[in-house]
């Protein structure tokens, strides 16, 4: 049976993200910001996140995207599964996302969001995982950096399951 090891537990993560919300709400001061979290897996990352947003006129819209199946590797193919709902021209916008794996999906997604010309644009992803660049990404706020391992929790997801879990873990197979 499969067992968890436990790679970064809920108060780290906590205390990590509440730093990303000051950094964001200093960096934003007096300003907007349409927050747009990646689905599925940064919904969790999200919510904590723009809970630490001070000072900062926020708003936030979903982007569905996949790219991966239901393994553990990169298909490299990127599917848009659900489009934003409002146009972010002239905005200030902060992609949020859970992992920035081989970049690909991020690449797609910084190119496509060009297209459709905001004002600036950053990206906050929870985890990078440089091993496994293909592309190199530039986080502006990042979380934490992690070894090549295959992270479950707190929104990431093995097969569809393990999001509900309030910290990272890393599943072993055989237990
Ligand atoms: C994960 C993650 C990123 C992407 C990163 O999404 O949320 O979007 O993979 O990988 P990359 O840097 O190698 O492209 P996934 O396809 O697993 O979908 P999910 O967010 O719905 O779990």
């Amino acid at each position: 049976m499969a067992t968890i090891d436990t790679l970064i537990d809920a108060a780290k993560i906590q205390e990590r993200v509440a730093e990303m919300g000051r950094e964001i709400s200093k960096d934003y001061a007096g300003k907007e910001v349409v927050f747009i979290p990646v689905l599925k897996g940064s919904f969790i990352f999200a919510a904590d996140l723009i809970r630490h947003i001070e000072g900062v006129t926020t708003s936030i819209d979903f982007l569905g995207l996949r790219s991966y199946g239901d393994g553990t590797e990169t298909s490299g193919v990127v599917q848009i599964t659900s489009d934003l709902t409002k146009s972010i021209e002239g905005k200030h916008v902060i992609i949020v996302e859970d992992i920035v794996d081989t970049g690909l999906t991020m690449e797609y997604l910084l190119d496509n969001m060009k297209t459709r010309q905001p004002a600036t644009m950053k990206v906050a992803s929870l985890l990078h995982k440089p091993a496994r660049t293909r592309i190199k990404i530039d986080i502006d706020y990042l979380g934490f950096t992690i070894d090549d391992v295959f992270v479950i929790g707190y929104g990431l997801d093995y097969a569809q399951n393990y999001r509900n879990l309030p910290y990272l873990g890393v599943l072993n197979p055989d237990g």
